[in-house]
């Protein structure tokens, strides 16, 4: 039998690039090249194949014109089938014919004029998955001064970016020295766990990969423990046990694959490396890793490399940004861009930098969800993709569900036609306007999922899901954290649930400056004086950015509280969970609780007359004596509201109501208002007076009742008991300030298009003694982490007002 041009032939027997399967000898490949799988996927090529050959790629037309004008014009060369425009700029348009020679005659003519401008018909761009790449042979290092004279050079963004690409990507010949180290590691590696199989992943072949990026490796030993099952089940039974099996799997016969712990498997691994592996050095163990992993690296080569075992997902996600690469030819050089824009800013990478930062393949999702998430799309999502691949390509690991085509021709190409230039500037404003706390970047459905989603306790699902089919307990929700990103197939891990706070923030504030700098000249056109433009002023480290904005510089006196999904206790988070799009109005009630107790009761300033919050809870009581009871919403218990809700005699009422803060008619929140109210929360205002310097010396006077107070008669409720004694006691020292201080405070809670967070608004209105700085800079630091500790306490907040 002759080969078909899919199949190569490999020391293991075939490879089919075609379906991207091994196939072991010759019967099979006959099955395999009749089977459905293949017959469908060459197929689909060429019907890809006919439907370029058929259209031409049009621009020079006026942003007016519409697919009937274009159509109308190129019926002259034949029947049109379709004509596809870019929607937002109306500057390109593919049309496509019904025939190839339809398109041939069109691209035949010289000159096509069309409503008075000469219009240019090219060829359509063939969207090959090309993993080679080609031209002159790269250096494995290359300097960024180097880099930026290039791109001066350049006469558009889109050529620069595609610059990037080229000075970057991995050249031929260290593709080969990768292959030729896994051949190397395979060939040892099988004589000590027979058939198992080094699989690599990661940047080496998901086509993102730069110079000296690491080579990790999948030893996968499913095959391994097959051999050592079998070989240890004839051994029992007598059968077949000859020499050569004992001194063949010598090193099995130490451990059982079956029930040896995966540090166990790898501390074997890594002498294997050590002993074995001619050019191997600096061997480390990582036995605590969430995916525990092998580190070493080749003198000659001048590698790294990691090996991890059980990560078969990892080898599959790495397929998945192959297609991705393949399914449209843009994704490249934006990634590029991005990972070398984020390395600049230190936003991501392998870099030790300041806290936290994202890795590359989490940077590498945020770029495919933005480009699921553009008009047109440019990129299917997961799901979409599922629906798209054919019965063999169904693939469940883990129990999680892996399918998508393995072909990027299985997947209609995009109408999006926006240059490299247009998408790098839009990815910057989607993230600068993203509101990560509250939301979760799901790539499986290709949208943002609320994160109400994902904060209630998820016990009843899995026991749900268990007594259908007892299977090994697993948490669905994943970590939740400032920044969270669903790996596309293991849907429970955040593949940001690293990052801090200040990565989150940094990386929003890049996005900010990126953009604005995006909307210059500078980054638009090239210098006719051969100053640095375009990516060149991108790439500067944070320091050479220039000035920070006005906003960062000057002294605003504000105080945030972000939302932290993950410090909120199980009831709260039940309870935002139920308020659905209302949770922000919510949340942001029980923030200014909290903040008021820690005004009021910790930190023991009086509220002022003129307070609005005092009107709040007149105008509460009014409603109840009137029988005119705020309405909850309709998720929530009577027990939500907390026993004031109950008008549980003696006590003081709720300062805000769950239903979200207002600061002038309760009276009249019936339904449709609290509705509007728990969407769009109104700012809360209140005015305190403070007559002492609670700010003064609190540290030593807490160390000094926490050295006086023993272990059991530690005040219940924590931190939060001891700040009010420590404020006590400063109180009982009767050092008062000269005047009294008095402030005002405006909080509202912003979301949607920035990160959910409450802002404080402070304005001294009364501070003659002029100690209003120092007590706003203690408030700085102390409000938020008293506030969040109140807030994650197991009790309703609102019990404290
Ligand atoms: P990296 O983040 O190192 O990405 O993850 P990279 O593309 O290899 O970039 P370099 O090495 O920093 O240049 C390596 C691989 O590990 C898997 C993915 O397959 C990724 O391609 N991975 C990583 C996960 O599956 N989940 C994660 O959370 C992180």
């Amino acid at each position: 039998m002759e080969l078909d041009k899919d199949i190569q032939t490999t020391q293991r027997g075939f490879h089919c690039s075609l379906c991207n399967v091994n196939i072991p000898n010759r019967p099979s490949l006959e099955d395999h090249v009749k089977g459905k799988k293949h017959q469908h996927l060459k197929r689909l090529r060429a019907q890809r194949k006919a439907q370029e050959e058929n259209s031409v790629f049009v621009s020079g037309f006026k942003p007016d014109t519409s697919q009937t004008d274009l159509k109308e014009y190129f019926a002259q060369f034949g029947p049109v089938s379709d004509v596809i425009m870019d929607k937002d700029k109306g500057v390109y348009a593919i049309v496509e014919f019904s025939e190839p020679q339809n398109a041939q005659t069109a691209l035949a003519q010289l000159q096509h004029q069309f409503n008075g401008l000469q219009l240019r018909v090219k060829p359509r761009e063939r969207k090959n998955f090309k993993l080679a790449s080609r031209g002159k042979p790269k250096h494995t290092q290359i300097s960024l001064d180097k880099l930026n004279f290039e791109l001066c050079k350049a006469t558009s963004v889109n050529e620069q970016m595609q610059k990037v690409v080229e000075n970057f990507e991995l050249g031929d010949n260290e593709k080969k020295v990768r292959d030729l180290l896994v051949q190397l590691l395979q060939e040892v590696f099988t004589e000590f766990f027979p058939d198992c199989q080094i699989v690599p992943f990661g940047s080496s072949v998901n086509t993102f990969g730069i110079h000296s990026c690491d080579l990790d490796l999948f030893l996968d030993l499913e095959n391994t423990k097959a051999f050592q099952a079998h070989a240890k089940s004839s051994g029992s039974t007598g059968e077949n046990q000859s020499e050569d099996c004992h001194s063949e799997d010598s090193i099995l016969s130490d451990i059982d694959l079956s029930t040896a712990t995966p540090t166990e498997i790898l501390e074997l691994v890594a002498t294997i490396l050590r002993k074995c592996v001619p050019g191997v050095h600096k061997v480390q163990t990582l036995g605590t890793a969430r995916l525990p992993v092998v580190k070493f690296s080749h003198r000659e080569l001048n590698l790294q490399g990691d090996i991890t075992i059980n990560n078969r997902l990892a080898v599959r996600n790495t397929r998945f940004l192959q297609l991705c690469s393949g399914i449209d030819s843009r994704l490249r050089p934006l990634v590029y861009t991005i990972r070398l824009w984020a390395k600049q800013k230190q936003l991501a990478g392998n870099l030790s930098g300041p806290g936290p930062l994202l890795n590359n393949y989490a940077l590498t999702l945020l770029v495919i969800f933005y480009l699921q998430n553009r008009d047109p799309v440019v990129l299917p999502s997961v799901n979409q993709l599922k629906n798209m691949a054919c019965e063999e390509e169904e693939c469940v690991i883990e129990d999680w569900d892996c399918t998508f085509p393995c072909q990027p021709f299985s997947v209609p190409p995009s109408k999006n036609t926006e240059d490299l230039g247009t998408l790098l500037f839009e990815f910057f404003t989607f993230y600068s306007k993203f509101d990560f706390p509250a939301s979760l970047v799901s790539l499986r459905d290709g949208r943002v999922l609320p994160i109400t989603d994902f904060l209630r306790s998820d016990e009843k699902a899995v026991n749900a899901a268990e007594a259908s089919s007892p299977k090994p307990k697993r948490s669905l929700t994943p970590k939740l954290g400032p920044m969270n990103v669903l790996d596309p197939f293991e849907q429970n891990h955040n593949v940001a649930g690293n990052l801090n706070e200040r990565t989150q923030k940094n990386f929003k504030r890049e996005c900010c400056e990126a953009e604005k700098y995006c909307r210059s000249l500078q980054y638009q056109r090239k210098s006719a004086k051969g100053k640095s433009w375009g990516l060149v002023r991108l790439f500067a480290p944070p320091s050479e950015a220039g000035p920070r904005s006005k906003v960062e510089t000057e002294k605003v006196m504000e105080v945030s509280i972000p939302f932290k999904a993950a410090v909120l206790p199980e009831h709260l988070r039940a309870q935002l969970a139920s308020a659905g799009k209302g949770f922000r109005g919510l949340w942001f009630a029980k923030v200014c609780s909290a903040v008021q107790m820690v005004f009021e009761e910790i930190l023991k300033c009086s509220p002022s007359e003129e307070t609005q919050t005092s009107d709040l809870c007149q105008s509460q009581d009014k409603a109840e004596r009137d029988g005119n009871e705020m309405e909850v919403n309709n998720n929530q218990s009577a027990e939500d509201t907390g026993p004031q809700a109950k008008g549980e005699a003696g006590k003081k009422r709720p300062l805000i109501t769950e239903e979200g803060p207002s600061t002038s008619t309760v009276t009249q929140a019936k339904r449709p208002r609290l509705d509007e109210d728990v969407k769009h929360p109104k700012p809360v205002h209140w005015t305190w007076t403070q007559r002492n310097y609670v700010w003064a010396g609190r540290r030593k006077v807490r160390r000094d009742l926490l050295k006086t107070s023993d272990e059991t008669s530690k005040p219940e409720g924590g931190c939060i008991d001891i700040e009010s004694r420590v404020t006590q006691s400063i109180l009982e020292k009767e050092e008062k300030l000269q005047d009294l201080l008095e402030f005002q405070v405006d909080a509202e809670v912003v979301g949607g298009n920035e990160s959910t967070k409450v802002v404080l608004c402070f304005h001294p209105s009364h501070d003659t003694a002029g100690v209003f700085q120092d007590f706003f800079h203690f408030l700085e630091s102390f409000l938020p982490k008293m506030a969040e500790t109140i807030l994650g306490r197991a009790e309703d907040v609102t019990e404290m007002s």
